[in-house]
């Protein structure tokens, strides 16, 4: 089975190279050298996206491809090589599933469990040039729909930063937030100095409540720490980040861990805020064996009851390199004697510092996935360590703060989107539904100017890759409009698109064109009212609860 797919694939891959709809490239050193462009992209007829183009680096080939983890691969593009930054879904292949980047730049995305659903973690905002954000974090129910929007609580104004959200069993989030404030600098030879302090925060998301808070400075002494002010710490625009929070998790006990890149530094810390003990940095409280020592970590993780911990070593920062590569760590921790030893590490295909950013994604089957951070690559290793593939998603300044796996099956809230394109006696008709993960074929119908909604059937077509083109044949070419139903695996209809002219007009499906939502991964499809019905009903329900509580308080 996965064997079949990655032979189509290969195939598909070869047979699309000449266009640029789901393009994968495969050990291009004009890729790599960037005689393509520096940040390849994908373009549609149907769509207006354009995702970051693959050059499998490393390709899979027929002994690696059966050990590839199922699933899909989540990114988010950023730098200035980047044609539309955000999140992005893609499948194994490289084609494109999910265009999140109306959402912006971004930098957690990841898949939770939430009320016992699976929910898409988005975090969106404005990033800040000392690499810490302030905004709010989404959480995308499997329609991509925001049902719960939330932000840090009582930081007098401080917002959610980017580095990381964690949803806990009690569905409850795990997030950081940065808050400047003043502080005696004076050892710095800075006067009025300007602290940037981190903060952890475990919120419940559909209260925006804050259940814990725990603030740096109030446990751990700036002084104690790699970055130096240098010429920071100034002022309240440009304080000293002498902590840079980047992820926090809560185990079993309801203990804390926090990890501090600026402290090199992991602190595992009490709910009354106590640090138990400090992994790492100047002042480990826990015996770092041999191979386990880090520097300006990300992406810190417990595994296995608290006796594993994952953490991407990037061993270098933009102003200082401590040694010849970055590297993921699987260290295994003895609670018993306090102390950490290496179990695995991972080393990158072309051995570099990634200077920011990276993550490492311990699946199911044993295989990691690593996400290389401020360079463009993700490399699947399997259980032994070796390279079952590695990506490259750009060129110079393209980067993803992490990059994930997730099963993920998602039946979006739109419509399928359609292009009818003419070209002498030929049509064609261009599918995409930026989204889906369900659509198995595509039903194409047409229908005439004259009974524009009654659909006369014309062909099925298996889907391929992102968008899919239809080749319209002898007298249905004279339909004026098209459209398209999508069917799933087991062939029933999950949704219908609007009829489509080649002039690009459109018509709303026919009013019996509904849909059972049982059909769609356990979603609820738009029905013959458009999708914009809903969403317009919704606003003026909003609307008249709004002026009620205007008026109430009024
Ligand atoms: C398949 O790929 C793996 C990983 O790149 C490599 O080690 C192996 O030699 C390749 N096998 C064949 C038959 O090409
Ligand atoms: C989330 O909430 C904030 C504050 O109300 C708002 O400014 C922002 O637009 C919301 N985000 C989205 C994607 O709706
Ligand atoms: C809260 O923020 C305001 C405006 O940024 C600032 O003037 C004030 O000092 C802050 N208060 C505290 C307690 O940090
Ligand atoms: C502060 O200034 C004094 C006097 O110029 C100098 O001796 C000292 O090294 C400076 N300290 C720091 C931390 O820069
Ligand atoms: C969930 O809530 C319970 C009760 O407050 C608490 O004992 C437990 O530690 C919490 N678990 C997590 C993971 O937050
Ligand atoms: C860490 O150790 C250094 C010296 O090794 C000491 O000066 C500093 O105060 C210690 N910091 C903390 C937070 O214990
Ligand atoms: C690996 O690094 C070398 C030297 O830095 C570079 O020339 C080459 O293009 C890189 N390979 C890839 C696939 O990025
Ligand atoms: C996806 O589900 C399959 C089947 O349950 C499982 O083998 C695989 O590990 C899952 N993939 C991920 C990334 O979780
Ligand atoms: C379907 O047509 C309606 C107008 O009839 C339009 O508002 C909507 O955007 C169209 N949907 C898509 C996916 O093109
Ligand atoms: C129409 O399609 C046929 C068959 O694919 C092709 O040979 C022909 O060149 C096309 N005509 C135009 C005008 O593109
Ligand atoms: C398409 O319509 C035109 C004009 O209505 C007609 O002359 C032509 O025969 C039709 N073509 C086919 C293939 O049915
Ligand atoms: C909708 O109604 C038309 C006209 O009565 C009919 O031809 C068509 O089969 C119906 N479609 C569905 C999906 O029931």
């Amino acid at each position: 089975m996965l064997l079949q797919s990655f032979l189509s694939f290969i195939c598909l891959g070869i047979l699309s190279r000449r266009v640029l709809a789901d393009t994968t490239y495969f050990q291009s050193s004009d890729y790599s050298s960037g005689a393509l462009g520096s940040g390849p992209y994908q373009t549609f007829k149907s769509s207006s996206s354009t995702p970051s183009a693959w050059n499998f680096v490393v390709p899979y080939n027929d002994s690696t491809a059966g050990q590839i983890e199922s699933g899909l691969v989540f990114i988010a593009p950023r730098g200035t090589n980047v044609n539309s930054p955000g999140a992005l879904i893609y499948d194994k292949s490289g084609n494109l599933i999910w265009d999140g980047t109306h959402f912006g730049q971004t930098l957690t995305f990841k898949v939770a469990t939430y009320k016992g659903e699976p929910v898409i973690l988005l975090w969106t905002g404005t990033v800040a040039g000392a690499g810490v954000g302030f905004g709010y974090d989404l959480i995308l129910n499997n329609k991509y729909e925001i049902i719960a929007n939330f932000t840090a609580a009582n930081l007098n104004g401080s917002l959610a930063d980017f580095h990381d959200i964690e949803m806990t069993s009690n569905d409850t989030a795990l997030i950081t937030a940065y808050q400047p404030k003043t502080w005696d600098l004076s050892a710095f030879n800075i006067t009025d100095g300007w602290l940037l302090d981190s903060i952890a925060q475990e919120v419940d998301p559909s209260t925006g409540e804050a259940i814990f808070t725990w603030v740096a400075s109030d446990h751990v002494d700036p002084d104690s720490c790699y970055a130096s002010p240098g010429t920071t710490g100034t002022s309240a625009d440009n304080p000293w980040d002498y902590f840079h929070i980047n992820a926090v998790n809560k185990d079993g006990a309801g203990n804390y861990l926090i990890s501090s890149r600026h402290c090199h530094a992991i602190y595992n810390v009490a709910s009354s805020g106590d640090i138990i003990w400090t992994l790492g940095g100047h002042n480990s409280t826990v015996t770092m064996n041999d191979g386990t020592t880090f520097a300006w970590q990300h992406d810190v993780r417990w595994h296995n009851q608290e006796t594993q911990m994952s953490l991407f070593d990037n061993e270098g920062t933009a102003w200082e390199l401590d040694s010849s590569s970055s590297r993921g760590l699987l260290l295994d921790f003895d609670a018993s004697n306090n102390s950490v030893s290496l179990n695995k590490q991972w080393i990158p295909y072309n051995v570099t510092v990634s200077e920011s950013q990276g993550n490492v994604g311990i699946l199911d089957s044993g295989n990691t996935l690593i996400g290389w951070g401020q360079i463009p690559y993700f490399s699947e290793y399997d259980a032994d360590g070796q390279f079952l593939y590695v990506v490259q998603f750009g060129v110079g300044d393209v980067q993803s703060y992490r990059a994930y796996h997730y099963n993920w099956t998602a039946t979006p809230n739109t419509r399928p989107s359609v292009f009818v394109e003419t070209d002498g006696s030929n049509t064609t008709v261009y599918t995409s539904w930026n989204g889906a993960t369900e659509v198995d074929t595509w039903q194409l119908s047409g229908s005439t100017a004259d009974s524009p909604q009654l659909a006369v059937p014309i062909s099925n077509t298996s889907r391929s890759g992102f968008e899919t083109a239809i080749s319209v044949t002898g007298t249905s070419t004279n339909f004026t409009y098209f459209q398209v139903a999508a069917l799933n695996s087991n062939k029933k209809i999950i949704v219908y698109s609007n009829f489509t002219a080649s002039d690009g007009s459109q018509q709303n499906p026919a009013a019996n064109q509904t849909v059972d939502s049982s059909n769609s991964s356990g979603s609820d499809s738009p029905s013959s009212g458009s999708a914009q019905v809903t969403v317009g009903s919704r606003m003026i329900t909003f609307v008249l609860v709004t002026l009620r509580i205007l008026f109430t308080l009024v």
